[in-house]
């Protein structure tokens, strides 16, 4: 996927088409955008292999590894 230089990662996903982010912790229901200013963990998702990054206040760069998750989300270890 592509974005331009500046924008957050949520920002790209959003505008490739891409509006689920990650599935809540009990009912595994879709979560996506919901304060877009980083303040309620709607958009956490791993990123290069680090879960619960707030995407929608994380610049984008290149070449990162983003990855949507469920829950509480996975550290690799
Ligand atoms: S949408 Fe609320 S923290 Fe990202």
């Amino acid at each position: 996927m592509y974005g331009y230089r500046g924008e957050t990662i949520a920002s790209a996903l959003h505008a490739a088409g891409v509006k689920v982010l990650s599935y809540s912790k009990k009912h595994q229901r879709p979560r996506g955008f919901f304060c877009a200013i980083g303040n309620c963990s709607s958009c956490n998702m791993t990123v290069n292999h680090v879960p619960n990054v707030r995407v929608c206040v994380e610049p984008l760069q290149e070449g990162m590894i983003v990855e949507s998750q469920g829950g509480r989300g996975k550290l690799d270890v």
